[in-house]
Protein backbone atom coordinates (compact mmCIF):
# COMPACT_ATOMS: atom_id res chain seq x y z
CA UNK A 1 0.00 0.00 0.00
CA UNK A 2 1.19 3.33 -1.04
CA UNK A 3 2.24 5.92 1.93
CA UNK A 4 -0.55 8.62 0.55
CA UNK A 5 -3.30 5.98 0.59
CA UNK A 6 -2.35 4.11 3.86
CA UNK A 7 -2.78 7.64 5.86
CA UNK A 8 -6.08 8.64 3.41
CA UNK A 9 -7.70 5.30 4.79
CA UNK A 10 -6.26 5.74 8.41
CA UNK A 11 -7.73 9.43 8.66
CA UNK A 12 -10.97 8.48 6.94
CA UNK A 13 -11.63 5.43 9.67
CA UNK A 14 -10.22 7.48 12.32
CA UNK A 15 -13.15 9.85 11.02
CA UNK A 16 -15.83 7.61 10.89
CA UNK A 17 -14.79 6.19 13.96
CA UNK A 18 -15.00 9.01 15.83
CA UNK A 19 -17.80 10.25 13.93
CA UNK A 20 -19.94 7.43 15.62
CA UNK A 21 -18.69 7.25 18.74
CA UNK A 22 -21.04 7.83 21.30
CA UNK A 23 -20.82 11.92 22.40
CA UNK A 24 -18.15 12.69 25.18
CA UNK A 25 -20.95 14.81 26.50
CA UNK A 26 -22.71 13.74 29.95
CA UNK A 27 -26.25 13.04 29.37
CA UNK A 28 -28.52 13.76 31.80
CA UNK A 29 -30.84 11.74 33.63
CA UNK A 30 -33.44 13.87 35.65
CA UNK A 31 -34.03 12.59 38.81
CA UNK A 32 -38.36 11.33 38.74
CA UNK A 33 -40.43 13.61 41.10
CA UNK A 34 -42.62 11.98 43.96
CA UNK A 35 -45.76 13.83 43.50
CA UNK A 36 -47.80 12.93 46.71
CA UNK A 37 -50.99 11.05 46.44
CA UNK A 38 -52.52 12.71 49.57
CA UNK A 39 -55.71 10.66 51.38
CA UNK A 40 -58.79 10.35 49.56
CA UNK A 41 -57.82 12.31 46.25
CA UNK A 42 -58.63 11.62 42.89
CA UNK A 43 -56.21 9.00 41.64
CA UNK A 44 -56.24 10.88 38.13
CA UNK A 45 -54.48 13.53 37.26
CA UNK A 46 -53.23 15.42 34.27
CA UNK A 47 -49.96 14.79 34.26
CA UNK A 48 -49.39 14.28 30.52
CA UNK A 49 -47.07 11.33 29.22
CA UNK A 50 -44.42 13.65 27.79
CA UNK A 51 -44.06 16.00 30.40
CA UNK A 52 -43.46 13.60 33.70
CA UNK A 53 -42.51 15.62 36.20
CA UNK A 54 -38.63 15.65 37.53
CA UNK A 55 -36.97 17.30 40.61
CA UNK A 56 -34.89 19.45 38.04
CA UNK A 57 -37.81 20.37 35.89
CA UNK A 58 -39.83 21.67 39.07
CA UNK A 59 -36.61 23.32 40.50
CA UNK A 60 -36.38 25.04 36.88
CA UNK A 61 -40.27 25.85 36.47
CA UNK A 62 -40.28 27.35 40.03
CA UNK A 63 -37.29 29.64 38.53
CA UNK A 64 -38.86 30.73 35.82
CA UNK A 65 -42.49 31.69 38.22
CA UNK A 66 -40.65 34.08 40.48
CA UNK A 67 -37.96 35.63 37.99
CA UNK A 68 -38.69 38.73 36.10
CA UNK A 69 -35.65 38.36 34.02
CA UNK A 70 -37.76 39.13 31.21
CA UNK A 71 -38.12 42.86 32.92
CA UNK A 72 -36.82 45.72 30.23
CA UNK A 73 -33.30 47.07 31.20
CA UNK A 74 -35.31 50.65 30.81
CA UNK A 75 -37.46 49.28 33.54
CA UNK A 76 -35.46 48.14 35.24
CA UNK A 77 -33.18 51.47 35.27
CA UNK A 78 -36.26 53.58 35.73
CA UNK A 79 -37.09 51.88 39.64
CA UNK A 80 -33.15 51.73 39.92
CA UNK A 81 -33.57 47.79 41.01
CA UNK A 82 -30.19 46.32 41.25
CA UNK A 83 -31.24 42.56 40.25
CA UNK A 84 -32.98 41.05 38.17
CA UNK A 85 -35.56 39.40 40.57
CA UNK A 86 -36.65 41.90 42.81
CA UNK A 87 -39.78 42.42 41.28
CA UNK A 88 -42.13 40.47 43.66
CA UNK A 89 -40.06 41.81 46.66
CA UNK A 90 -40.47 44.98 45.60
CA UNK A 91 -44.05 45.23 44.63
CA UNK A 92 -44.46 43.47 48.37
CA UNK A 93 -43.02 46.52 49.47
CA UNK A 94 -45.28 49.03 47.64
CA UNK A 95 -47.91 47.20 48.81
CA UNK A 96 -47.12 47.75 52.43
CA UNK A 97 -46.89 51.87 51.61
CA UNK A 98 -50.13 53.70 51.22
CA UNK A 99 -49.93 54.20 47.90
CA UNK A 100 -50.88 51.28 46.88
CA UNK A 101 -52.82 52.31 43.96
CA UNK A 102 -49.79 52.78 41.92
CA UNK A 103 -49.48 49.38 41.75
CA UNK A 104 -52.23 48.94 39.44
CA UNK A 105 -50.78 51.37 37.22
CA UNK A 106 -47.52 49.81 37.81
CA UNK A 107 -48.85 46.68 36.63
CA UNK A 108 -50.47 48.05 33.70
CA UNK A 109 -47.58 50.07 32.60
CA UNK A 110 -45.07 47.30 32.92
CA UNK A 111 -47.22 45.06 30.91
CA UNK A 112 -47.81 47.69 28.38
CA UNK A 113 -44.78 48.09 27.57
CA UNK A 114 -43.11 46.94 24.52
CA UNK A 115 -40.06 44.35 25.46
CA UNK A 116 -41.13 44.22 28.65
CA UNK A 117 -43.07 41.57 31.11
CA UNK A 118 -44.30 40.52 34.41
CA UNK A 119 -43.41 37.47 36.20
CA UNK A 120 -45.81 34.74 37.12
CA UNK A 121 -44.85 36.29 41.00
CA UNK A 122 -46.05 40.00 40.15
CA UNK A 123 -49.66 38.36 40.14
CA UNK A 124 -49.31 35.38 42.01
CA UNK A 125 -48.11 35.77 45.56
CA UNK A 126 -47.37 32.25 47.73
CA UNK A 127 -48.51 34.12 50.76
CA UNK A 128 -52.28 34.55 49.03
CA UNK A 129 -52.89 31.26 48.33
CA UNK A 130 -51.41 32.42 44.90
CA UNK A 131 -53.62 35.24 43.95
CA UNK A 132 -52.36 39.01 44.21
CA UNK A 133 -53.83 39.68 47.66
CA UNK A 134 -57.21 41.19 49.08
CA UNK A 135 -57.06 44.92 47.30
CA UNK A 136 -56.66 43.20 43.31
CA UNK A 137 -60.04 43.35 41.85
CA UNK A 138 -60.11 43.14 38.48
CA UNK A 139 -59.72 46.61 37.46
CA UNK A 140 -56.50 46.48 39.81
CA UNK A 141 -54.90 44.05 37.70
CA UNK A 142 -56.31 45.00 34.46
CA UNK A 143 -57.47 41.50 33.93
CA UNK A 144 -61.03 40.19 32.76
CA UNK A 145 -61.28 38.56 35.91
CA UNK A 146 -60.44 38.19 39.47
CA UNK A 147 -57.32 35.60 40.04
CA UNK A 148 -57.39 32.23 40.97
CA UNK A 149 -55.65 30.21 43.61
CA UNK A 150 -53.43 28.01 42.38
CA UNK A 151 -54.26 24.60 44.67
CA UNK A 152 -53.81 21.29 43.64
CA UNK A 153 -54.21 22.02 40.29
CA UNK A 154 -52.97 18.71 39.10
CA UNK A 155 -55.98 17.18 39.89
CA UNK A 156 -57.91 19.45 37.66
CA UNK A 157 -59.20 17.69 34.52
CA UNK A 158 -62.08 20.07 33.94
CA UNK A 159 -59.91 23.25 31.98
CA UNK A 160 -58.40 26.29 33.54
CA UNK A 161 -59.31 29.46 34.26
CA UNK A 162 -62.87 30.24 35.56
CA UNK A 163 -64.56 29.49 32.60
CA UNK A 164 -62.24 26.58 31.82
CA UNK A 165 -61.32 27.90 28.41
CA UNK A 166 -57.69 26.45 28.60
CA UNK A 167 -57.31 22.72 28.16
CA UNK A 168 -54.01 22.01 30.03
CA UNK A 169 -51.31 23.66 32.35
CA UNK A 170 -49.11 23.73 29.61
CA UNK A 171 -51.48 26.07 27.46
CA UNK A 172 -51.79 28.14 30.67
CA UNK A 173 -48.49 28.92 30.78
CA UNK A 174 -48.80 30.15 26.75
CA UNK A 175 -51.66 32.35 27.78
CA UNK A 176 -50.61 33.90 30.82
CA UNK A 177 -47.33 34.88 28.83
CA UNK A 178 -49.70 36.15 25.62
CA UNK A 179 -52.74 37.21 26.61
CA UNK A 180 -52.66 40.96 26.57
CA UNK A 181 -54.30 41.26 29.67
CA UNK A 182 -51.85 38.98 31.69
CA UNK A 183 -47.90 38.80 30.87
CA UNK A 184 -48.43 40.06 27.44
CA UNK A 185 -44.85 39.13 26.15
CA UNK A 186 -43.01 37.84 23.11
CA UNK A 187 -42.50 34.45 23.22
CA UNK A 188 -39.56 34.16 20.80
CA UNK A 189 -37.76 37.30 22.84
CA UNK A 190 -38.95 35.38 25.95
CA UNK A 191 -36.83 32.52 24.66
CA UNK A 192 -34.14 34.94 23.33
CA UNK A 193 -33.40 36.18 26.85
CA UNK A 194 -33.31 32.71 28.22
CA UNK A 195 -31.23 31.90 25.63
CA UNK A 196 -28.91 34.63 26.56
CA UNK A 197 -28.62 34.21 30.02
CA UNK A 198 -25.59 32.50 32.30
CA UNK A 199 -27.48 30.08 34.20
CA UNK A 200 -30.68 28.90 32.22
CA UNK A 201 -29.34 26.79 28.97
CA UNK A 202 -27.41 24.67 32.13
CA UNK A 203 -30.84 24.74 33.90
CA UNK A 204 -32.51 23.31 30.87
CA UNK A 205 -29.89 20.75 30.07
CA UNK A 206 -30.43 19.18 33.69
CA UNK A 207 -34.19 18.79 33.19
CA UNK A 208 -34.91 18.40 29.43
CA UNK A 209 -31.31 17.25 28.13
CA UNK A 210 -31.12 19.91 25.79
CA UNK A 211 -29.06 23.63 25.88
CA UNK A 212 -31.50 24.66 23.24
CA UNK A 213 -34.15 26.60 24.61
CA UNK A 214 -37.59 25.85 23.07
CA UNK A 215 -40.95 28.09 24.35
CA UNK A 216 -42.30 24.12 24.97
CA UNK A 217 -39.55 23.44 27.15
CA UNK A 218 -40.48 26.89 29.90
CA UNK A 219 -44.25 25.69 29.38
CA UNK A 220 -43.18 22.27 30.27
CA UNK A 221 -41.13 23.67 33.00
CA UNK A 222 -43.40 25.62 35.08
CA UNK A 223 -46.75 23.52 34.54
CA UNK A 224 -44.42 20.89 36.27
CA UNK A 225 -44.05 23.67 39.06
CA UNK A 226 -47.58 24.25 39.40
CA UNK A 227 -48.63 20.78 39.36
CA UNK A 228 -46.27 20.39 42.31
CA UNK A 229 -47.85 22.62 44.27
CA UNK A 230 -50.35 20.46 46.75
CA UNK A 231 -52.20 21.20 49.71
CA UNK A 232 -53.08 18.35 52.29
CA UNK A 233 -51.96 19.56 55.55
CA UNK A 234 -54.63 22.13 57.07
CA UNK A 235 -56.34 21.36 60.06
CA UNK A 236 -59.03 19.66 58.69
CA UNK A 237 -56.31 17.12 56.89
CA UNK A 238 -55.20 16.25 60.47
CA UNK A 239 -58.63 15.78 61.44
CA UNK A 240 -59.55 12.94 58.36
CA UNK A 241 -56.50 11.57 59.25
CA UNK A 242 -57.17 10.89 62.83
CA UNK A 243 -54.17 13.15 64.34
CA UNK A 244 -56.03 16.53 65.07
CA UNK A 245 -59.66 16.74 66.55
CA UNK A 246 -62.51 19.70 65.50
CA UNK A 247 -63.69 22.03 68.02
CA UNK A 248 -67.72 21.88 68.23
CA UNK A 249 -67.80 24.73 66.27
CA UNK A 250 -66.04 23.29 63.44
CA UNK A 251 -67.65 20.28 63.78
CA UNK A 252 -71.13 22.02 63.57
CA UNK A 253 -70.21 23.88 60.69
CA UNK A 254 -68.55 20.64 58.88
CA UNK A 255 -71.99 19.05 59.13
CA UNK A 256 -74.25 22.09 58.10
CA UNK A 257 -71.53 22.10 55.10
CA UNK A 258 -72.46 18.69 53.78
CA UNK A 259 -76.20 18.74 54.39
CA UNK A 260 -78.93 19.79 51.68
CA UNK A 261 -81.07 21.37 54.75
CA UNK A 262 -78.09 23.40 56.42
CA UNK A 263 -75.45 24.72 53.98
CA UNK A 264 -75.70 22.86 51.11
CA UNK A 265 -72.36 23.73 49.31
CA UNK A 266 -71.09 20.03 48.99
CA UNK A 267 -72.61 19.05 45.90
CA UNK A 268 -69.75 22.02 44.39
CA UNK A 269 -67.71 22.19 47.27
CA UNK A 270 -66.66 18.72 47.75
CA UNK A 271 -66.68 17.30 51.62
CA UNK A 272 -64.08 14.85 53.28
CA UNK A 273 -64.57 12.19 50.60
CA UNK A 274 -63.50 14.52 48.03
CA UNK A 275 -61.24 16.71 49.93
CA UNK A 276 -59.71 18.96 46.75
CA UNK A 277 -63.11 20.82 48.03
CA UNK A 278 -63.78 21.35 44.70
CA UNK A 279 -65.30 19.65 41.99
CA UNK A 280 -63.82 21.80 39.39
CA UNK A 281 -67.20 21.89 37.65
CA UNK A 282 -68.95 24.95 36.01
CA UNK A 283 -72.19 26.44 37.62
CA UNK A 284 -74.19 29.77 38.03
CA UNK A 285 -74.35 30.00 41.74
CA UNK A 286 -77.03 32.92 41.92
CA UNK A 287 -74.27 35.70 42.36
CA UNK A 288 -76.74 37.94 39.78
CA UNK A 289 -80.09 37.63 38.27
CA UNK A 290 -78.16 38.93 34.94
CA UNK A 291 -75.09 38.06 33.73
CA UNK A 292 -73.81 40.30 31.49
CA UNK A 293 -69.76 39.15 31.29
CA UNK A 294 -69.18 38.08 28.08
CA UNK A 295 -66.22 35.35 29.53
CA UNK A 296 -68.15 33.26 31.02
CA UNK A 297 -68.85 29.62 30.39
CA UNK A 298 -71.14 29.87 27.78
CA UNK A 299 -68.81 32.07 26.04
CA UNK A 300 -66.43 28.37 25.56
CA UNK A 301 -69.15 25.95 25.21
CA UNK A 302 -71.48 28.70 23.20
CA UNK A 303 -74.88 27.01 25.35
CA UNK A 304 -76.95 29.66 26.84
CA UNK A 305 -77.68 27.14 30.16
CA UNK A 306 -74.18 28.23 30.76
CA UNK A 307 -75.09 31.78 31.30
CA UNK A 308 -73.22 33.25 34.45
CA UNK A 309 -71.63 29.94 35.00
CA UNK A 310 -68.14 29.28 36.05
CA UNK A 311 -65.89 26.95 37.65
CA UNK A 312 -66.13 26.54 41.22
CA UNK A 313 -63.12 27.31 43.26
CA UNK A 314 -61.61 25.04 45.88
CA UNK A 315 -62.20 26.54 49.20
CA UNK A 316 -58.68 24.87 50.60
CA UNK A 317 -56.51 28.40 52.02
CA UNK A 318 -59.86 30.32 51.87
CA UNK A 319 -59.40 32.74 54.18
CA UNK A 320 -56.31 33.95 52.35
CA UNK A 321 -57.59 34.44 48.85
CA UNK A 322 -59.66 37.46 48.95
CA UNK A 323 -61.12 39.41 46.90
CA UNK A 324 -64.02 36.53 46.03
CA UNK A 325 -65.47 35.01 43.26
CA UNK A 326 -64.63 36.00 39.43
CA UNK A 327 -65.29 39.25 39.30
CA UNK A 328 -64.18 39.65 43.10
CA UNK A 329 -67.04 41.52 44.66
CA UNK A 330 -66.82 40.49 48.12
CA UNK A 331 -63.70 41.08 49.76
CA UNK A 332 -64.52 39.42 52.97
CA UNK A 333 -65.56 35.64 53.90
CA UNK A 334 -68.01 37.10 56.10
CA UNK A 335 -69.68 38.80 52.68
CA UNK A 336 -69.78 35.57 50.98
CA UNK A 337 -71.50 33.78 53.35
CA UNK A 338 -74.17 36.61 53.68
CA UNK A 339 -74.79 35.94 49.70
CA UNK A 340 -75.18 32.38 50.27
CA UNK A 341 -77.52 33.58 53.46
CA UNK A 342 -79.55 35.55 51.95
CA UNK A 343 -78.18 37.26 48.50
CA UNK A 344 -79.09 34.37 46.00
CA UNK A 345 -80.71 35.56 42.50
CA UNK A 346 -82.93 33.75 40.79
CA UNK A 347 -82.48 33.44 37.22
CA UNK A 348 -83.21 30.92 34.24
CA UNK A 349 -79.53 29.97 34.56
CA UNK A 350 -79.29 29.12 38.10
CA UNK A 351 -77.56 25.99 38.73
CA UNK A 352 -80.52 23.08 39.83
CA UNK A 353 -78.20 22.43 42.66
CA UNK A 354 -78.89 25.93 44.85
CA UNK A 355 -81.99 24.53 46.29
CA UNK A 356 -82.82 27.41 48.87
CA UNK A 357 -83.00 30.11 46.07
CA UNK A 358 -86.53 30.12 46.35
CA UNK A 359 -85.91 31.12 49.96
CA UNK A 360 -83.25 33.42 48.79
CA UNK A 361 -80.61 31.96 50.34
CA UNK A 362 -79.99 28.71 53.16
CA UNK A 363 -80.85 31.01 55.69
CA UNK A 364 -78.76 29.91 58.60
CA UNK A 365 -78.94 31.66 62.31
CA UNK A 366 -76.04 33.80 62.91
CA UNK A 367 -74.17 31.02 65.22
CA UNK A 368 -74.89 28.32 62.32
CA UNK A 369 -73.18 31.29 60.35
CA UNK A 370 -69.96 31.52 62.24
CA UNK A 371 -69.76 27.75 62.68
CA UNK A 372 -69.46 27.30 58.98
CA UNK A 373 -67.09 30.22 58.84
CA UNK A 374 -64.77 28.01 61.46
CA UNK A 375 -65.23 25.43 59.90
CA UNK A 376 -63.86 26.74 56.42
CA UNK A 377 -61.21 28.28 58.42
CA UNK A 378 -59.93 24.77 59.17
CA UNK A 379 -59.35 24.08 55.40
CA UNK A 380 -56.54 27.12 55.47
CA UNK A 381 -53.34 25.53 55.89
CA UNK A 382 -50.37 27.19 58.25
CA UNK A 383 -47.24 28.55 56.32
C1 LIG B 1 -51.39 40.22 35.54
C2 LIG B 1 -51.51 39.25 36.58
C3 LIG B 1 -51.15 37.79 36.26
C4 LIG B 1 -49.93 37.30 35.84
C5 LIG B 1 -48.66 38.09 35.57
C6 LIG B 1 -50.10 35.87 35.73
N1 LIG B 1 -51.38 35.50 36.07
FE1 LIG B 1 -52.11 33.61 36.18
N2 LIG B 1 -53.96 34.34 36.50
C7 LIG B 1 -54.28 35.67 36.61
C8 LIG B 1 -55.73 35.82 36.57
C9 LIG B 1 -56.50 37.12 36.65
C10 LIG B 1 -56.26 34.51 36.46
C11 LIG B 1 -57.74 34.14 36.27
C12 LIG B 1 -57.94 34.19 34.78
C13 LIG B 1 -59.35 33.93 34.32
O1 LIG B 1 -59.79 32.79 34.40
O2 LIG B 1 -59.98 34.87 33.85
C14 LIG B 1 -55.12 33.61 36.41
C15 LIG B 1 -55.24 32.22 36.29
C16 LIG B 1 -54.17 31.35 36.27
C17 LIG B 1 -54.28 29.90 36.28
C18 LIG B 1 -55.57 29.08 36.30
C19 LIG B 1 -55.90 28.57 37.68
C20 LIG B 1 -57.12 27.69 37.66
O3 LIG B 1 -57.56 27.25 38.74
O4 LIG B 1 -57.69 27.45 36.59
C21 LIG B 1 -53.01 29.42 36.24
C22 LIG B 1 -52.59 27.94 36.23
C23 LIG B 1 -52.11 30.56 36.17
N3 LIG B 1 -52.86 31.71 36.21
C24 LIG B 1 -50.74 30.46 36.06
C25 LIG B 1 -49.93 31.56 35.74
C26 LIG B 1 -48.55 31.43 35.33
C27 LIG B 1 -47.81 30.10 35.21
C28 LIG B 1 -48.09 32.69 35.09
C29 LIG B 1 -46.74 33.08 34.56
C30 LIG B 1 -46.36 32.49 33.28
C31 LIG B 1 -49.19 33.61 35.38
N4 LIG B 1 -50.29 32.88 35.73
C32 LIG B 1 -49.10 34.99 35.31
C33 LIG B 1 -53.38 36.73 36.72
C34 LIG B 1 -52.05 36.65 36.37
C1 LIG C 1 -74.28 25.22 42.74
C2 LIG C 1 -72.89 25.05 43.13
C3 LIG C 1 -72.43 25.77 44.38
C4 LIG C 1 -72.93 25.67 45.66
C5 LIG C 1 -74.08 24.85 46.14
C6 LIG C 1 -72.07 26.50 46.48
N1 LIG C 1 -71.09 27.08 45.71
FE1 LIG C 1 -69.64 28.30 46.36
N2 LIG C 1 -69.07 28.67 44.45
C7 LIG C 1 -69.63 28.08 43.34
C8 LIG C 1 -69.14 28.74 42.15
C9 LIG C 1 -69.47 28.37 40.71
C10 LIG C 1 -68.29 29.77 42.59
C11 LIG C 1 -67.62 30.82 41.71
C12 LIG C 1 -68.74 31.74 41.25
C13 LIG C 1 -68.34 33.00 40.56
O1 LIG C 1 -67.24 33.49 40.76
O2 LIG C 1 -69.16 33.52 39.80
C14 LIG C 1 -68.27 29.69 44.05
C15 LIG C 1 -67.52 30.52 44.85
C16 LIG C 1 -67.41 30.37 46.23
C17 LIG C 1 -66.48 31.08 47.06
C18 LIG C 1 -65.43 32.06 46.57
C19 LIG C 1 -64.18 31.33 46.15
C20 LIG C 1 -63.12 32.21 45.54
O3 LIG C 1 -61.95 31.80 45.58
O4 LIG C 1 -63.43 33.26 44.99
C21 LIG C 1 -66.68 30.65 48.34
C22 LIG C 1 -65.91 31.08 49.58
C23 LIG C 1 -67.77 29.70 48.31
N3 LIG C 1 -68.19 29.54 47.00
C24 LIG C 1 -68.28 29.05 49.41
C25 LIG C 1 -69.46 28.32 49.38
C26 LIG C 1 -70.18 27.91 50.56
C27 LIG C 1 -69.74 28.18 51.98
C28 LIG C 1 -71.31 27.25 50.12
C29 LIG C 1 -72.45 26.74 50.94
C30 LIG C 1 -73.13 27.75 51.72
C31 LIG C 1 -71.25 27.25 48.66
N4 LIG C 1 -70.13 27.90 48.25
C32 LIG C 1 -72.21 26.66 47.84
C33 LIG C 1 -70.52 27.04 43.34
C34 LIG C 1 -71.29 26.67 44.44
Amino acid sequence: MKPSLFLFLTVAITMLWTGCKPSEEPTHQPTPYQMPSPLFFPTVTNIPSDNPMTEEGVALGKMLFFDSLLLSTEIKSLRDIPSSSLLSTEIKSLRDTPSSSLLSTEIKSLRDTSNSSLSCSSCHHPEHSFEYGPEASPDFLGTHHAMLPLINLAWNTNGFGWNGSVATLEDMVYAAYTDPTEINADTAEVVKRLQQSDTYPALFEKAFNTKTITFILVEKAIAQYVRSLVFCNSKFDHYLRGETQLSQDELNGYMLFITEEGADCFHCHGSAGSPLFTTNLFYNNGLDAQSTDSHDRSSVTGDPHDRGAYRAPSLRNITKSAPYMHDGRFKTLDEVLEFYNSGVQNSPYISPLMHHVNDGGVLLTPSEVADLKAFLETLTEED
